[in-house]
C-alpha cells in the first residue's frame, strides 16, 4: 500500500505556497510509494466534519507555481490546539483537539503531515511532534523573520512590490513637492522597509530595530525643502515607533485570531510631523494586503520549489520534528526547537544597514 502524506498551508498566505506544494507533490510522484493528499484551510479541514481533503497529483498542482496565495486555502483562525468553541452565551472557549486530530490522522492513513506555516504555525508542529506526529515544517512569511532560514519565500516579491511603490510614490511626491510615507509590512523586523527604501531609494527608512527621533525627521525635510521645493519619500515599518512611543497595536476581534493587528504608524508619524512645525504637503500610503497577493517572483518561486522536493524527500527518509531551511546555497533542515527559537531581526550595525547609511539614507536615529 502507498504511503501518505498530507500538505497544509498555515497562517497569513505568501507568494510561493502553491510552487512549494507542486514540489511536494511532483518529488512524490517520483515514486511509486507516496501519495499526497492536502487539508483544506490549515488543519482545519482535518478537524471539520465532514473532513475537507483533497488529492493533490500532478493534474492538481500543474502550472501553480505561477499564482498567488494557495490552492488549499489558509486560516490565522483557531488550529488544533486552540479550536474556538461557541457557548450557549454567545462567548467563545478554546479547547485543545490535537490527541484527537493525530488519532484521526492515523485512522486515514497518514503517514507524515507537512506545515507549510510561519512561526506560529511551527510552534504547533513542534507541540503535535512532542505528541507523536510525523510532522515536517516548511518556513512561509513575507516578513522574513525567521532566524533559522537566510530567506524565506515570499519575501522577495513582497520587496519588489514595495520597491514599485516606492517607485511610484518618488514621481508623485517630486511632481508636488510633497513628503510621502509610505507603511509596509513587517511587524517585528524591517527587511521589506529598508530593502524597499535601498532599492527604491527613499530618504527616510523607519524599522522597528531602530525607534525614531521626530527631530531626525523634520532635520532632513528642513533641508530637502531648503530652497521651498524638494520631496521626501519615507518608507515605515508597520512595527516601527518613536523613541518615547509603542508600537500601534490593537487585539483581532476575529474569533481564534490570536495575533495582534497593527498599522496606522504612517499616519501617526504625519500628524506628528505636522504638529512639530512640519508645513510642506504631506500624503501617507499604507501597502497592506497588496504586498502578500499575486504572482511570486523568480526567486520565490525558485526557492518555494526547493523547499517542497526537500520536504518531500525529507518525508521519504524519515526525518521529522525538522523545518527544511535555506542556508545558502543549500538547502537544509533544523529542528523545530531551534527554527521557532529567535525571530530574525535587522541588526543595527548589519552591513545592510551601514549600506543604508552609506548612501546618506536617515533611519530616525543620528
Ligand atoms: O506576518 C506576516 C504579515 O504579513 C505581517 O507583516 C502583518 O502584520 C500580518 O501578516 C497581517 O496579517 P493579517 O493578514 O491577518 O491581517
Amino acid at each position: 500500500m502507498r504511503k501518505r502524506v498530507l500538505v497544509l498551508t498555515g497562517g497569513g498566505d505568501c507568494p510561493g505556497l502553491n510552487a512549494v506544494i507542486r514540489g511536494i507533490v511532483k518529488r512524490a510522484a517520483q515514486t511509486e510509494d507516496w501519495e499526497v493528499i492536502g487539508s483544506i484551510q490549515s488543519f482545519d479541514g482535518v478537524l471539520r466534519e465532514p473532513t475537507e481533503i483533497m488529492t493533490l497529483d500532478e493534474k492538481t498542482v500543474s502550472g501553480i507555481h505561477v499564482q498567488g496565495g494557495t490552492i488549499l486555502g489558509t486560516t490565522t483562525k483557531g488550529g488544533p490546539l486552540a479550536w474556538p468553541v461557541q457557548e450557549k452565551d454567545g462567548s467563545w472557549s478554546f479547547i485543545d483537539r490535537s490527541d484527537e486530530m493525530i488519532r484521526k490522522l492515523q485512522y486515514m492513513g497518514v503517514n507524515a503531515v507537512i506545515n507549510i506555516g510561519g512561526d506560529g504555525s511551527q510552534r504547533i508542529s513542534q507541540t503535535l511532534f512532542e505528541k507523536g506526529l510525523n510532522i515536517i515544517g516548511v518556513p512561509k512569511t513575507i516578513d522574513n523573520d525567521l532566524s533559522a532560514t537566510d530567506y524565506t519565500f515570499g519575501f522577495q516579491t513582497a520587496v519588489q512590490i514595495a520597491t514599485e511603490a516606492v517607485d511610484r510614490l518618488t514621481t508623485t511626491a517630486a511632481s508636488h513637492n510633497r513628503v510621502i510615507i509610505l507603511e509596509v509590512m513587517g511587524r517585528d523586523a524591517g527587511w521589506i522597509a529598508l530593502n524597499a527604501a535601498i532599492a527604491g531609494g527613499a530618504e527616510v527608512c523607519l524599522i522597528p530595530e531602530i525607534p525614531y527621533d521626530i527631530n531626525k525627521i523634520m532635520d532632513v525635510i528642513k533641508k530637502r525643502f531648503k530652497t521651498g521645493t524638494g520631496h521626501v519619500n519615507i518608507v515605515i515599518s508597520e512595527g516601527a515607533r518613536p523613541v518615547d512611543g509603542q508600537v500601534l497595536s490593537h487585539e483581532s476581534e476575529e474569533v481564534g485570531n490570536m495575533n495582534l493587528k497593527l498599522g496606522g504608524i504612517a499616519n501617526k508619524l504625519l500628524n506628528d510631523l505636522k504638529a512639530n512645525g512640519c508645513e510642506v504637503d504631506m500624503r501617507e500610503t499604507v501597502l497592506g494586503h497588496l504586498q502578500r497577493g499575486g504572482t511570486p517572483i523568480a526567486f520565490d518561486r525558485i526557492l518555494a520549489t526547493q523547499f517542497g522536493v526537500k520536504a518531500m524527500e525529507m518525508a521519504m527518509e524519515g526525518t521529522y520534528g525538522e523545518m527544511v531551511a535555506y542556508h545558502h546555497p543549500d538547502i537544509v533542515s533544523v529542528p523545530f526547537l531551534e527554527a521557532i527559537s529567535k525571530y530574525k531581526v535587522v541588526r543595527p550595525n548589519s552591513s545592510l544597514v551601514h549600506t543604508a547609511r552609506g548612501i546618506g539614507m536617515c533611519l530616525g536615529d543620528e
